[in-house]
């Protein structure tokens, strides 16, 4: 099962992914987490993403295009993943297909977080995230059980440098301008999926299993 988890910033994809990932024991591949860990590592693709990604606009094609071409052709890959952030671009979701369709697999669901602004920003502010095991939370809505450490790990929580709120509006902007656009790609390819993305974790995740377990649901567009 290839699944792409669409949407725009704080929509709550990898909030989900780490449900999917657990529930249906397929691999996220997330390609804001690789560039991250390319910028923490200062390696050469790290060293050009950083000020991309401070600003809030996309890095290139090519670069993430090569990432996602080296991991999923993994052999942990071989039943399925789940897509978080990727693709971003017509070109990026064209180059998809034409990978997947040489390793004879292709795009089985393409799930649609939808979300207004006002909480995307509301979202973006409060969301920390733990440097060692990666897990999200929300100083409101997901939050650790003992303040500012990772349930899992116990390490020190962090906040994402791009969570600062002019570049979560240039985010927001940048998803608008040159990713929003994908949902109608997707939809003419018969494999939208849209759902609420404003409802609890636990709501969203029941509307997701429907999709995925059933292969069909109330909003297929
Ligand atoms: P990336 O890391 O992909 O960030 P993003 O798409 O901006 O998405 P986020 O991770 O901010 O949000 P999310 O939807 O995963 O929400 P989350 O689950 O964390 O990309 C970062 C940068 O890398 C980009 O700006 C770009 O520069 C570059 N990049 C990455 N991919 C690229 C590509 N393909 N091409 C070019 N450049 C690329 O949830 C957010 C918060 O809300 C959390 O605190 C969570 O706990 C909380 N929350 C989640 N769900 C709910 C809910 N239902 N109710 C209440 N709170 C919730």
């Amino acid at each position: 099962m290839n699944i792409v988890l669409f949407g725009p910033p704080g929509s709550g994809k990898g909030t989900q992914a780490q449900f999917i990932v657990q529930k249906y024991n397929i691999p996220q591949i997330s390609t804001g987490d690789m560039l991250r860990a390319a910028v923490k590592a200062n390696s050469p693709v790290g060293i050009i993403a950083k000020s991309i990604m401070d600003s809030g606009a996309l890095v290139s094609d090519d670069i993430v295009l090569q990432l996602v071409e080296e991991r999923v052709s993994q052999s942990d890959c071989v039943y399925g993943f789940v897509l978080d952030g990727f693709p971003r671009t017509i070109p990026q979701a064209d180059s998809l297909i034409t990978l997947l369709d040489s390793l004879d697999k292709k795009i089985d669901y393409v799930i649609s977080l939808e979300v207004d602004d006002k909480e995307l920003i509301l979202r973006l502010s409060g969301r920390r995230t733990c440097p060692s095991c990666g897990k999200g939370y929300h100083v409101l809505y997901n939050k650790p059980e003992k303040d500012g450490f990772c349930s899992v790990c116990g390490t020190q929580l962090v906040q994402r440098d791009d969570d600062s709120e002019l570049t979560v509006i240039n985010r927001l902007n940048v998803y608008e301008q040159q990713t929003s656009s994908l949902k109608s790609y997707f939809s003419q390819l018969g494999i939208l999926y849209n759902i609420s993305g404003s409802g609890s974790i636990n709501e969203i995740q029941k509307q997701i299993s429907a999709v995925l377990d059933t292969g069909d649901f109330g909003d297929h567009s």
